[in-house]
């Protein structure tokens, strides 16, 4: 049969055999977030184009290349590209400061980037976030590295397969220098660049840093950190030397940048060595301390991550660490003939209302039919009612590993299964 429709290019179902492994992924984050203090915010799927602009940036790819925009009436929205900007125009827009202290947010999201597809990398993609709004020092950006590489390695990642890579980028104080310092070794080299970055060398020059072509170029571009100014200095110092009392390792990378213009010091990526190939980043983020006002809120100091769900998936299948086996049905009712249809449904409905997994035919099959749908349903249990059965208000239950068939009363048969169910 020819397909009339596919998913669009990029864009992944989630079919049931792996949907499972999101619910466990999902599950653990939530977990780990409420763990650290975070609370839960959902945002709408798309916002108005201009958030996106003014946050992540005209110039970034992000913006201008890969945003998907919906022009309805005078309004122009976009697909959210990322997590970080609709948070802060939410507490902003719901004064969530006013709450008091800082604010923990995390959430777990869908978004949209015009990339072209490869393994790791896609079109609709999603990210467990996690912001911190409202705190400058160093100890919110020690306790989030510290959180991510605690959520990966509760998830049974080895510590050796995954390299976190920190910088620091200084702020709008003392950044341009070393961007004129950055545009002025670019000139030097321009013919060594690639053609990307020999365009954007003028506009944007820090983001030939981390330019997988340039590599070996920029491997000779100067580092910041003669340019940082003393508060910068100070606080990166401090982040390492957090780092080391938490027992966190990372490599300085001076070249990670970041591709979202809202950054200011602390820059961070976490690299898996296996699994990923060129897409290798698990997550991504760093310091926004300047967002908030930027979007018009009080000037209120910000730094999270995203991390990358498919990759997350990729990297622990790679390494062949399991997530918990999907909970399986306990109980299959057989009907045996049309008149014990209704019972069955009943029955089953009973057992459900207790939290025990049931299923049963819904289309009018033979006993026999039903009997091998039973046994190949996974379920530990088969109910069986036929005309004795009901005559008697009971059920046949059998033990589909055992074989053994017991006479159960209707009344008792939710607590006779539950007491020889395992617990779930
Ligand atoms: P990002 O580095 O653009 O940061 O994305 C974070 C992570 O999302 C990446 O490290 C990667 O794992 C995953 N990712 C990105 N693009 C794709 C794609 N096309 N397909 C599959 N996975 C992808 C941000 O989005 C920032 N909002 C992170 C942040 C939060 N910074 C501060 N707070």
């Amino acid at each position: 049969m020819e397909l009339r429709y596919r998913a669009p290019e990029g864009m992944n179902d989630v079919l049931p055999e792996t949907s499972h492994l999101w619910q466990q992924l999902e599950a653990r984050w939530r977990e780990h977030c409420h763990a650290y203090g975070y609370r839960e915010i959902r945002t709408p799927i798309m916002e108005y184009a201009e958030l996106f602009e003014r946050s992540v940036g005209e110039t970034s790819d992000i913006v201008s290349k890969e945003m998907y925009v919906l022009q309805r009436g005078e309004e122009r929205y976009a697909l959210k590209p990322e997590g970080t900007a609709p948070v802060v125009r939410a507490y902003i827009e719901h004064a969530l400061h006013s709450a008091g202290g800082v604010q923990k947010l995390y959430y777990i999201t869908p978004f949209f980037r015009g990339e072209r597809p490869q393994k790791g990398r896609y079109r609709q993609a999603h990210q467990f976030g996690a912001e911190i709004i409202g705190t400058a020092l160093p100890y919110a950006d020690a306790e989030l590295l510290a959180m991510v590489m605690h959520f990966f390695q509760s998830l049974g990642i080895p510590a050796d397969a995954l390299e976190l890579r920190l910088n620091t980028i200084g702020c709008p104080e003392c950044r341009p220098a070393y961007r004129e310092a950055v545009r002025t070794f670019g000139r030097e080299n321009f013919a060594r660049l690639c053609k990307n970055c020999q365009a954007r060398l003028e506009r944007n020059p820090l983001r030939i840093l981390d330019c997988k072509e340039c590599v070996e170029v920029t491997a000779e571009a100067p580092p910041i950190d003669p340019y940082l100014c003393d508060e910068c200095r100070a606080h990166f110092e401090t982040l390492q030397q957090l780092l080391k009392t938490l027992d966190v390792p990372y490599r300085r990378d001076f070249r990670l940048v970041r591709g979202l213009d809202y950054y200011t010091r602390t820059t961070f990526e976490v690299v898996a060595e296996q699994g990923l190939g060129a897409q290798n980043a698990l997550c991504g983020g760093g310091r926004y301390d300047g967002l908030v006002e930027e979007l018009g809120g009080a000037p209120t100091p910000a730094l999270g991550v995203g991390i990358g769900v498919e990759r997350t998936l990729l990297v622990l299948h790679a390494l062949g660490i399991p997530l918990p086996e999907p909970p399986t049905l306990e109980v299959y009712v057989v009907a045996f003939g049309d008149i014990a249809r209704p019972t069955a449904l009943q029955v089953a409905q009973q057992l459900r209302h207790v939290g025990i997994a049931t299923d049963l035919d819904l289309e009018g099959r033979s006993p026999k039919a039903q009997m091998r749908l039973a046994n190949r349903s996974g379920a530990r249990f088969a109910v069986l009612l036929g005309e004795t059965e009901l005559a008697q208000h009971a059920a046949t239950v059998k033990d589909l590993h055992t074989h053994e068939q017991t006479l159960v009363s209707q009344t008792e048969l939710p607590e006779w299964l539950r007491s020889r169910l395992p617990k779930s």
